[in-house]
C-alpha cells in the first residue's frame, strides 16, 4: 500500500470524526463502511433503509453503524432549517419537506446541523447533486468565495519521481466550468493549502497550466492564467507559483531549464492548476487511466465543512480513502 494512503488512515483514526454516507443503497457504500468501522477510520452513520440494508448484506458485521432512514425519519427540523436558509431565494416549506427527504440534501443538513462532522457522497448521484446543497446549505468558509476542488494523484512507483515523491495534487477538475481569472486565483491557493493539510507538503509549488510558457503563444485565454497568477503573487506573496506554463515545463526540469529558466517552480512542480474545468476533468481522468494513477478525490475546497465527491466509479478503496480526508478536513475546521 502507498505510504501516502496508509498515513491518510491512520491521521484520521485519531480525529475520531463522524461522517455521513448518504447512499445506503449502493453496496460499495455499506462495505466501506463496515471497514472503516472495523478499523476504526471514523464513525459512520448511513442514510437507508436498515432492515433492506441488513437483509442485503446479512453476511456484514455492522455493528455501530448507525443507519438513519431518510424515508421515516422526524423531518421537520431538517426542513425547517432548510426554509430559514433558503426562503429568502423563493423556497416555500413545502419545497423544503420534499428536498430534505432527498438523501443528499439530507445528508448535508445534518452536516449542518452538526449530527455529523463531514458528509462523503456521490457513488450513485452526479457531482453536481452533492455540490448543490452543499452550496445552498453549507456555504463557503468566510473569506472564501469560491467553492472548488482537488485531486491527489498518487502515481505508480515507476513515476516516482515527479511532484513531491510521486504525489501530484490537480485542482480544478471537479466544479468550476469556466474559471474566471479571480475564481482560479482562489482555485490556486485552495489547492496550495490542500497540499499542506491534506498531502502533507512542505512547500507547495504551484505550476499555473496553459499551452503557453512564458509568453510563447498569446491568446486570451492565456491571459486569464497570467492574470490569476498575479493576483495570487499579491495575496499570498509567500507562495510559490508560476505561470503560464505548459504541463512539460511544469514537471520536467530539463524541459523547464529551456523553457522557463529563472523559474523556481518550473520543472518542480507539486501543484498543478488547470486553466478550466475541460482541461482539468480530462487531465485527472488520462492521468488515472493511461499512467495508473490513484486519484483521490474530488477533494472538495472552501466549503465551511467537509463535503466530499466520489465518482461513480469509485471503489470500496476509493470512499475509505475520501472519508479519511474528510476526516481530516473536519479537524482542521
Ligand atoms: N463557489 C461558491 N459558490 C458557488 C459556486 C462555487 N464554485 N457555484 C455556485 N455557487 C453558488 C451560487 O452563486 C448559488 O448561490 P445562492 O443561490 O446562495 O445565491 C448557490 O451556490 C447555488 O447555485 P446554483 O445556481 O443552484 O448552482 P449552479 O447552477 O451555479 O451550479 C455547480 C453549481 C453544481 C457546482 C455547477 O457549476 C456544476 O454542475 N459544476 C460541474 C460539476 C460537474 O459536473 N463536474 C464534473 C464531473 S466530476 C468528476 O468527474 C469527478
Amino acid at each position: 500500500m502507498n505510504k501516502f494512503l496508509e498515513s491518510i488512515k491512520e491521521k484520521a483514526k485519531k480525529l475520531n470524526k463522524t461522517i455521513v454516507f448518504p447512499e445506503g443503497d449502493d453496496e460499495r457504500v455499506v462495505k466501506a463502511a463496515e471497514i472503516i468501522t472495523r478499523q476504526k477510520i471514523a464513525h459512520i452513520v448511513i442514510l437507508g433503509d436498515e432492515a433492506a440494508i441488513k437483509q442485503k448484506h446479512s453476511d456484514a458485521d455492522l455493528t455501530g453503524i448507525k443507519i438513519v432512514n431518510p424515508k421515516t425519519i422526524d423531518i421537520a427540523p431538517y426542513a425547517q432549517t432548510l426554509y430559514e436558509m433558503r426562503k429568502a431565494k423563493g423556497m416555500s416549506l413545502e419545497e423544503a419537506e420534499k428536498l430534505a427527504r432527498g438523501e443528499m440534501y439530507l445528508g448535508v443538513l445534518m452536516v449542518q446541523m452538526d449530527e455529523a462532522d463531514g458528509m462523503v457522497g456521490g457513488a450513485m448521484h452526479p457531482t453536481s447533486d452533492m455540490l448543490r446543497p452543499g452550496l445552498q446549505i453549507i456555504k463557503t468558509t468566510p473569506g472564501i468565495s469560491t467553492v472548488s476542488s482537488c485531486f491527489v494523484m498518487v502515481m505508480p512507483e515507476r513515476a516516482s519521481s515527479f511532484g513531491e515523491s510521486g504525489v501530484l495534487i490537480f485542482g480544478d477538475c471537479a466544479v468550476n466550468p469556466s474559471p474566471t481569472a479571480e475564481q482560479l486565483a482562489a482555485i490556486a491557493i485552495a489547492s496550495a493549502e490542500s497540499a499542506k493539510t491534506i498531502a502533507g507538503f512542505s512547500e507547495p509549488r504551484v505550476a499555473m497550466l496553459s499551452f503557453s510558457t512564458k509568453g510563447s503563444a498569446k491568446h486570451e485565454s492565456i491571459d486569464k492564467v497570467v492574470q490569476a497568477t498575479e493576483i495570487v503573487q499579491k495575496l499570498v506573496p509567500d507562495l510559490k507559483i508560476d505561470g503560464e506554463l505548459q504541463f512539460d515545463a511544469a514537471v520536467v526540469e530539463r524541459i523547464a531549464k529551456s523553457k522557463a529558466p529563472n523559474s523556481s517552480v518550473a520543472g518542480r512542480a507539486n501543484v498543478f492548476i488547470f486553466p478550466d474545468l475541460q482541461a482539468g476533468n480530462i487531465g485527472y481522468k488520462m492521468v488515472e487511466r493511461l499512467a495508473g494513477a490513484e486519484a483521490i478525490g474530488p477533494i472538495c475546497q472552501g466549503f465551511r465543512k467537509p463535503l466530499n465527491d466520489l465518482s461513480r466509479g469509485c471503489s470500496v478503496e476509493d470512499i475509505i480513502n475520501v472519508t479519511a480526508i474528510t476526516a481530516m478536513q473536519a479537524a482542521v475546521g
